[in-house]
């Protein structure tokens, strides 16, 4: 069960997330939903495109209206935990990338995007984006943009998982398992529960911000905030924040 309290649908639209920003300005209630087949100007981070074509994909976007601005760096990990179960529940071996995507066996399903909007120091709402690949015309062509140096090569559900699956029915476990998370944002089960699933635990990778030089360090675990705690070369505990960053696995060989 969970406790949507309105739903707009789509066949098509640009973005979920753009339609759900203008709907929550103009006053939807907490955990209202907007739900396309087709998205034509779909988003990912950091301005890049996301693919939706028709009948292949779950693009959605959830209206929420937080109390306090205290939780907001645990949306995305919210969302991704949702989704991460979901694909547990039917038997698939998920996990959470950090900061955001929801890979099996080590590729891209899933991606979160989450989107604050504020009123001077007052956080108005979260759009949480959610786009899960399900069948095969959902993964993005070879020539889309970022395709070829995906680390973490994008796949589907239904190819993962070997047989068909209905949308709807996934999409109802990924609302369920979010909204029974919902009241538990602050409580530490969710920040284990998390951390329990994330992907890459032990390993070394190489982190990309913006322009500067990749940094290889070790995935260590999360802070309350939300915020990953790598280990570098030097034994030093560096926190990464959400934002440009990217993580790639280190080559065995360079280790
Ligand atoms: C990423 O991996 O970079 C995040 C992708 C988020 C895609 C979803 S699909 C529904 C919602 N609407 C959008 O335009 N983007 C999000």
């Amino acid at each position: 069960m969970n406790q949507i309290s309105s739903i707009r649908t789509f066949t098509t639209i640009g973005s979920t997330n753009d339609y759900a920003a203008e709907w929550a300005a103009q006053g939807a209630p907490h955990l209202s939903l907007v739900i396309a087949d087709e998205q034509t100007a779909g988003r990912g981070r950091g301005d890049r495109r996301w693919f939706t074509p028709p009948g292949a994909a779950l693009a959605f976007s959830l209206i929420l209206k937080p109390h306090t601005a205290q939780t907001i760096t645990r949306y995305a990990g919210l969302g991704a935990l949702a989704v991460c179960h979901s694909l547990q529940d039917l038997g698939l071996p998920a996990r959470i990338k950090w900061p955001n995507d929801v890979l099996i066996n080590r590729r891209k399903t899933c991606g979160i995007l989450a989107e604050a909007s504020w009123l001077g120091d007052h956080i108005q709402s979260i759009i949480l984006g959610i786009g899960v690949n399900v069948t095969p015309q959902s993964v993005p062509p070879p020539d889309w943009p970022g395709h070829h140096e995906h680390p973490f090569p994008p796949t589907c559900v239904q190819t993962e998982l070997g047989r068909p699956l209905d949308r709807h029915d996934l999409l109802q476990t990924i609302l369920n398992r979010l909204c029974a998370w919902l009241p538990r944002l602050e409580h530490p089960d969710f920040l284990r529960a998390w951390e329990e699933n994330l992907a890459l635990r032990g390993e070394w990778v190489h982190i990309y911000a913006g322009d500067a030089s990749p940094l290889k360090a070790q995935i260590i675990n999360l802070n309350p905030d939300g915020s990953l705690n790598v280990r570098l070369p030097s034994g030093r505990i560096q926190r990464l924040h959400d934002g440009e960053i990217h993580l790639r696995p280190v080559d065995s060989s360079t280790k």
